[in-house]
């Protein structure tokens, strides 16, 4: 079975301008925004995005965190200029949004008795929490691995609770709370009670993404990674955020990928900057980008 959907070119194209309806502070960095927006929210899938239009200000990627009726969530962490005037955006006020954006996870078949092993790592959570609600909707088992920096930085902890999560492993890399670590230790401490998963589904900083791919090598359980590229166009015209040879886009092949079809990619080795220019990714560096 996939839940992956055609895209609707004119929401993908045209932005649908509508008022925030609702503006959580989920953590100190983090707060999640609802709007109306019926024409993306009926067919959105966990992993794809939309492109937000901040009025005045900017136009950047978000992942899709919930979408269910007419409505749809995407949470935002606090970086630069974009970011910021999101954050100080209160309900009433106006956003664009294109979308829903790209290829999301591609759920397996389900095969009796097994589940989903989730991972996710900071920045990289708001898809997850999708996931995670889609999938248990679908009928499967699911595992989440969540890791952050710190206990207060940890997104979603309560929403994942309230969930019918077969398990919930926390990590910090501070070990303020749960396991001392990233959250690719978090899925290896779940890996070591149970390793029949039929798919592992992850997002979050590259070198956590390239660390888990490492870790799953032992294991016969493919993983699907979504990346974040700097995007301009979002829809694949641009070619900004192309990651190989072939031309591949994360804004519209991705930006979820199952990690066998990266190997010869710029995945865990190169990054764009907003003037095309190549940057070295730190695999070691297991923080978000942005
Ligand atoms: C498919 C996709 C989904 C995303 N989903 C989310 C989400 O759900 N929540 C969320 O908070 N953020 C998400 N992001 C990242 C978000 O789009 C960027 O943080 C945002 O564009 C930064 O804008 P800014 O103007 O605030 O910061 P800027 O001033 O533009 O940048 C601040 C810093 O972050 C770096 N940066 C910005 N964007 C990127 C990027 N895409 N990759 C690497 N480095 C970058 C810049 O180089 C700079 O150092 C997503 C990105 C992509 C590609
Ligand atoms: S952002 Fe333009 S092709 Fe992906």
């Amino acid at each position: 079975m996939t839940t992956n959907k055609k895209l609707t070119p004119s929401t993908a194209l045209h932005p649908i301008v509508t008022p925030i309806l609702n503006v959580k502070t989920e953590t100190p960095r983090n707060k999640r925004f609802t709007l109306s927006a019926a024409p993306i929210a009926r067919i959105a899938t966990p992993g794809q995005f939309m492109m937000v239009w901040i009025p005045g200000t900017d136009e950047i990627p978000m992942s899709i965190s919930n979408a269910s009726g007419d409505q749809v969530e995407f949470t935002v962490a606090r970086v630069g200029d974009a970011t910021t005037a999101l954050h100080k955006l209160k309900p009433g006020d106006l956003l664009g949004v294109r979308g829903p954006l790209g290829e999301g996870f591609v759920f397996p078949k389900k095969p009796k008795g097994k589940a989903l092993l989730l991972v996710a790592g900071g920045c990289g959570t708001p898809p997850i929490l999708f996931a995670a609600t889609t999938a248990l909707e679908t009928g499967f088992a699911v595992d989440v691995a969540l890791g952050a920096t710190t206990s207060e930085e940890l997104l979603f902890q309560q929403p994942f609770k309230e969930l019918k999560l077969r398990n919930l492993v926390v990590a910090t890399d501070d070990g303020s709370e749960g396991i001392q670590g990233t959250s690719v230790d978090a899925a290896a401490f779940l890996l070591e009670a149970n390793s029949e998963y039929a798919a592992s589904l992850a997002c979050g900083p590259e070198g956590m993404l390239v660390n888990l791919n490492l870790l799953l090598q032992k294991f016969p359980i493919p993983l699907q990674v979504s990346l974040e590229r700097y995007m301009k166009c979002g829809v694949g015209l641009c070619g900004h955020c192309i990651i190989d040879s072939k031309g591949r886009r994360v804004c519209h092949e991705g930006p979820v990928f199952d990690v066998k079809t990266l190997k010869n990619s710029d995945f865990g080795r190169w990054t764009r900057d907003s003037t095309g220019k190549r940057h070295p990714v730190n695999p070691t560096d297991t923080t978000c980008p942005s």
